[in-house]
């Protein structure tokens, strides 16, 4: 500021020296005057031009000319520089932020005061049906129908959440419409924030934990019933020893079958909650067969005892697998309990043990029974799924046999394959990896020390 005074002052001494040079010592005043005119016009002169440039092209500011002007240019530019790179880094954060969001499994969508989009992840976008670029600033409501979220978003009172069907996405094979939860946020006034969770899987493990709790329920309140029955006849009747026994026999057949669906259940749970089993211990398939082959024969004995089954077993590869060998024996015997008790008496049914050309193994039940229905084979891992329940109640099943072989199978890493035709037979097989496999050592294969609740003669 002194500098711009003395400048000015300058002019107006300049002029003044000028004028009185020129006319003689006269106009000295005038001279002043002019000089400090003429600085005043420069000053506007280099001001107008810092503002033009302002106005159109900051970035070209220059601070070549000197002075208060060149100087505030100067800094007005430093200034601008540091301000630009803050938004830059404040546009990259957002960027960064916005990534990370779409990048959540669960739904996010931005409303405006009117409830209007201003912003949403891809994740809400498919549950809702909406086109992230066309419907920017539409009304929410206008584009998801369902009236329990109409009315929940008009209702401003957000304590709880909304379930509803997003019907513009579907997943899965089966097609089934997501069930999504969303639960409003308000914010920043009267902005609202979207949270929405696909809570399909939930829905499905609820529906899951019923249906199995009614099961179990109604399958043990079956041979209960019956007990009850019998116990109350044997109270109230006068029973002679013959009638007495028999009804003893029908009374233990039921509590046997009670306590086969509890020992199901345990091993079930044990399958579930336990680690699947190390590749530390290995056992002989040939044994495991051998195993299968002893107590499928005793069954078919007692189940047909006249025509008995046609029964072959074959080992074409002599190996080793890894795992727990009471699970694989339990998961080989229930497929060779299965094709034996529903097999007529008189049938065919092959167990084999192979090499794949791909180097798994595989373990397979082939029968000349009845056949399987094609819509009934993808619930027959189901726990208590049965074709016929009154014909597998016949035969004392519960239905828990191929889901414990299911679990077996996922735990040693095994692929369980079912191919059924109605009249003609079904074939079970059990693929295992090659990592579980290795060919059998001269010795004889560890024996099987322990059987498992579900080895045939249990289920017989
Ligand atoms: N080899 C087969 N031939 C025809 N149907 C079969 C065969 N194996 C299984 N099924 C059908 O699949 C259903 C489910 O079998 P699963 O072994 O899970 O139960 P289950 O045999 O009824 O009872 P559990 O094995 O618990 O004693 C059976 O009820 C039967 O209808
Ligand atoms: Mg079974």
């Amino acid at each position: 500021m002194p500098f711009r005074v003395a400048s000015f002052l300058l002019a107006s001494l300049a002029g003044g020296i000028l004028m009185a040079i020129v006319f003689s010592g006269h106009a000295a005043g005038w001279g002043a005057w002019c000089g400090a005119a003429l600085w005043i016009a420069l000053d506007i002169w280099r001001a107008q031009r810092l503002m033009k440039v302002l106005r159109t092209d900051a970035a070209g500011l220059s601070s070549r000319s000197g002075g208060i002007w060149g100087e505030l240019a100067d800094r007005i530019r430093k200034l601008l520089r540091e301000r630009e790179q803050q938004t830059r880094q404040a546009q990259e954060r957002l960027q960064e932020f916005l990534a990370a969001i779409q990048a959540s499994p669960n739904g996010v969508v931005l409303l405006d005061e009117q409830g209007r989009i201003e912003w949403c992840n891809q994740t809400a976008a498919g549950q809702f049906g909406i086109d992230a670029e066309r419907d920017m600033l539409q009304h929410l409501a206008n584009l998801v129908r369902d009236p329990a979220f109409v009315a929940y978003l008009a209702s401003w009172n957000y304590s709880r959440d909304v379930v509803i069907d997003a019907t513009h996405a579907r997943h899965g094979p089966s097609n089934h419409p997501v069930r999504v939860s969303v639960q409003v946020h308000p914010y920043a006034g009267n902005r609202r924030m979207l949270l929405t969770r696909d809570i399909t899987s939930l829905e499905q493990a609820e529906a899951m934990r019923r249906d199995f709790v009614a099961n179990v329920s109604h399958e043990i309140r079956t041979p209960l019933t019956v007990l009850a029955g019998f116990v109350e006849t044997l109270q109230n009747l006068p029973l002679d020893a013959e009638e007495r026994s028999r009804y003893l026999a029908l009374m233990a057949q039921q509590s046997h079958r009670m306590e086969t669906l509890v020992n199901d259940l345990l091993t079930l749970s044990r399958l579930e909650g336990s680690a699947a089993p190390t590749l530390g211990h290995w056992t002989r398939a040939r044994g495991l067969l051998a195993q299968c082959e002893d107590e499928g024969r005793g069954l078919s004995a007692r189940l047909a005892p006249k025509l008995g089954h046609r029964l072959t077993f074959t080992v074409t590869a002599d190996q080793e697998i890894a795992g727990a060998a009471t699970e694989l024996l339990s998961a080989m015997s229930n497929l060779l309990s299965n094709a034996i008790r529903y097999t007529p008496g008189g049938g065919e049914i092959t167990v084999t043990w192979q090499t794949l050309p791909d180097g798994r193994a595989e373990f397979a039940v082939r029968d000349s029974g009845p056949g399987i229905a094609a819509e009934h084979i993808p619930r027959l891992t189901e726990r208590f799924y049965r074709v016929d329940r009154s014909r597998s109640r016949e035969t004392g099943g519960t239905g828990l046999g191929l889901a414990i072989v299911k679990h077996v199978a996922q735990r040693h890493g095994a692929e369980f394959r079912i191919e059924s035709v109605v009249g003609k037979g079904s074939r079970f097989a059990l693929l295992f990896p090659v990592a579980r496999l290795r060919p059998a050592r001269p010795v004889a294969g560890s024996a099987m020390s322990v059987v498992s609740s579900r080895g045939l003669g249990a289920s017989a």
